[in-house]
C-alpha cells in the first residue's frame, strides 16, 4: 500500500486533473482509491459527474475531513491511495499533516516563472519539514513552447528541486474530462486523446520507477 498526495498551495495548477488521470491509469493494474481532502470536493464532484454520465470509473473516490483518516485507510485493501488536497495559502498546516501520512508528494506546477515562487513555498511548508519524498510535475505545458519547460526545469533544478522528466501538455481532453464525466482514458482513441493519456502514462511510469526505491514502511508506522 502506498499513499501519495498531490499538493500545491497555488490553486488551479492541475492537482485534481493529475489525481484523476493517475488514478485511472494506475487502476489498469492496481486497486486504487482516491481520497478527496479538499473541502471544495472537486474529485467527488468529478466522480458524481461520471456516475451521472453512466461511466463507471475503475477506482473508488471517498471524501475525508482529517489527514488522520489516512492513517486508518492504510489498513484498507488497496495498492495505491491518491489524495487530492486544497490549493490555497491558508492550508499549510493541513498540507503538512497530510504529507506526514503520505509516502510521496507530487507537486504539480505550471511552467512559468510566476508559478515557481508558490511552488517553492509549498516545498518549504510541506515537504521539507516532513522529509516526505516528492516529485515536481510540470503540467499544462504548451506543446508549441518547449522552451518554457526547459527554462522552468533549469530554474527548479538550480533551487535543488527534483523535477520529473515527463511533463503533461495542455490538451482540451483534460479540460473536458470532468465536464464529460469521464477520465482521460475514457475517450475514443484519436491522436489527441492518446497524447493526453500518454503524457500521464509516462508520468506514472516515472513515478513507479521512483517509488521502487522508496520504503512505505517508514510512514506505515504513523497512526
Ligand atoms: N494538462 C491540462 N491541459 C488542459 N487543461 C488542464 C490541464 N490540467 C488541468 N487543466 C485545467 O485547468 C483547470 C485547473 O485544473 P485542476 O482543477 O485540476 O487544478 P487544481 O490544482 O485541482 O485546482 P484547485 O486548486 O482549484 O483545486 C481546470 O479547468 C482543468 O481542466
Ligand atoms: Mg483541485
Amino acid at each position: 500500500m502506498r499513499i501519495v498526495a498531490v499538493v500545491n498551495e497555488k490553486g488551479g495548477v492541475g492537482k485534481t486533473t493529475t489525481v484523476m488521470a493517475l488514478a485511472a491509469l494506475a487502476a489498469e493494474t492496481d486497486q486504487v482509491l482516491v481520497v478527496d481532502l479538499d473541502p471544495q470536493g472537486s474529485a467527488m464532484d468529478w466522480g458524481s459527474a461520471a456516475e451521472a454520465a453512466g461511466k463507471e470509473l475503475a477506482f473508488q473516490i471517498v471524501t475525508a475531513r482529517n489527514p488522520q483518516d489516512l492513517g486508518q485507510m492504510r489498513e484498507l485493501d488497496f495498492d495505491l491511495i491518491i489524495v487530492d488536497t486544497p490549493g490555497n495559502l491558508q492550508n499549510a498546516d493541513l498540507l503538512r499533516q497530510i504529507a506526514e501520512y503520505c509516502d510521496h508528494v507530487i507537486l504539480p506546477t505550471e511552467p512559468t516563472a510566476m508559478a515557481v515562487r508558490p511552488l517553492v513555498r509549498t516545498w518549504q511548508d510541506v515537504v521539507d519539514p516532513t522529509g516526505t519524498p516528492y516529485s515536481v510535475l510540470l503540467t499544462r505545458t504548451d506543446p508549441r513552447v518547449p522552451r518554457d519547460v526547459e527554462d522552468t526545469r533549469e530554474l527548479l533544478s538550480g533551487l535543488s528541486l527534483t523535477v520529473l522528466e515527463p511533463h503533461v501538455r495542455s490538451y482540451k481532453v483534460h479540460e473536458r474530462a470532468s465536464i464529460d464525466g469521464t477520465v482521460v482514458t475514457g475517450y475514443e482513441k484519436n491522436r489527441m486523446s492518446e497524447k493526453a493519456a500518454g503524457d500521464y502514462r509516462d508520468v506514472l511510469t516515472a513515478l513507479r520507477e521512483q517509488w521502487e526505491s522508496e520504503d512505505t514502511s517508514v510512514k506505515g508506522g504513523v497512526a
